[in-house]
């Protein structure tokens, strides 16, 4: 499973930016949850968290918020990077809280994010998780898309699943508009966004289709560009068993429609010990480690790193 995500020649960490949807889906319980899923693998995890709207993955760990950050290693405030990972209660698990250098560095250019990541990419763990918080403003979508490994929690809901749709079509027109160094490439596509085919681009497929029909080479070029976009999505907080459905229906409704890859990283179940893990300021992993949640991510920690995950304790 794991050859499908890790591309051969990547080295560093891998790094998951979990983000979009709505806020209250779980994006956090589920970003805290898998990171310490994954650390009891034995891997080394670092847990960033990276929502401007409300920095709170320490109090769901259960450590004071971090008082070195992202910002101060950007800044050179602190010689080395090893600082600003925070200790958590558990081994191989390290928090950084990166909300600050996001919100100090007023309308990040691509470049600039692309630089912070770059700075995340150089610790020395073997997975990153970013919190990136709700929305689908240029922040949240570069990072998710730099991320590599994009993330969406989405819950059973109506308008979760809009939400999740508008998400992927506002990266993936942000990632075709990014991917146009060539010049050829870009004239093909101020073409076909310029003319009367405009009325018929509704998706980023038409969009292939009619650069295809302009400049065969330039849509051969787009294309692969965008086979490269493969988010996936845990569907969270599932209550009937047909819900676990959804996950794959978005998969089939995304690849006829958009013309592209998504998986499914796992479905989590509705669980009242969610909430009382929460309460006590420790993942469910770690206080309720047979709960359904928690068998669950580890489910979904197991296609992270590409092997069965037993339960500790
Ligand atoms: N699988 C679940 N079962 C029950 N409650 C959940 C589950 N996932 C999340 N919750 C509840 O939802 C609340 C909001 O989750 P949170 O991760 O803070 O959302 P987000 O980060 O998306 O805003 C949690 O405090 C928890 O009580
Ligand atoms: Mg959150």
């Amino acid at each position: 499973m794991i050859e499908e995500i890790q591309e051969p020649t990547e080295t560093g960490p891998r790094v998951w930016a979990i983000g979009g949807g709505k806020g209250g889906v779980g994006k956090s319980v589920v970003a805290a949850n898998l990171a310490l899923a994954v650390a009891r693998t034995g891997a080394r995890v670092a847990l960033v968290d990276a929502d401007l709207g409300g920095a709170n993955l320490h109090t769901l760990i259960g450590i004071p918020s971090p008082k070195r950050n992202l910002s101060d290693f950007i800044a050179r405030r602190v010689a080395s990077l090893n600082e600003i990972l925070a200790p958590t209660p558990f081994d191989n698990l390290w928090l950084v809280s990166g909300a600050k250098a996001l919100l100090e560095t007023a309308n990040p250019s691509f470049g600039q994010k692309t630089k912070i990541l770059r700075h995340l990419a150089s610790l020395d763990v073997d997975h990153i998780f970013l919190d990136l918080g709700a929305g689908t403003s240029f922040n949240v979508l570069d990072f998710f898309l730099a991320a590599r490994r994009g993330v969406l929690v989405v819950v059973p809901e109506a308008t979760s699943v809009e939400n999740a749709y508008f998400f992927i079509k506002a990266a993936y027109f942000r990632k075709l508009k990014r991917a146009q160094p060539r010049a050829r490439v870009k004239a093909a596509v101020d073409e076909v966004m310029r003319g009367d085919a405009r009325q018929r681009v509704r998706t980023p497929r038409d969009l292939m289709a009619q650069v295809m029909a302009v400049d065969a080479e330039a849509g051969a070029a787009l294309m692969e560009e965008a086979s490269t976009f493969s988010p996936s999505i845990i569907v969270n907080r599932i209550e009937r068993s047909e819900q676990t459905r959804l996950g794959d229906e978005m998969g089939s409704a995304c690849r006829d429609y958009f013309g592209i890859n998504l998986r499914c990283l796992g479905n989590l179940p509705y669980d009242a010990l969610v909430r009382r893990s929460v309460d006590e300021r420790r993942p469910a992993v770690d206080l309720f480690p047979q709960s359904s949640f928690a068998r669950a991510v580890r489910g979904a920690a197991g296609t992270v790193v590409g092997q069965p995950v037993e339960a500790v304790g």
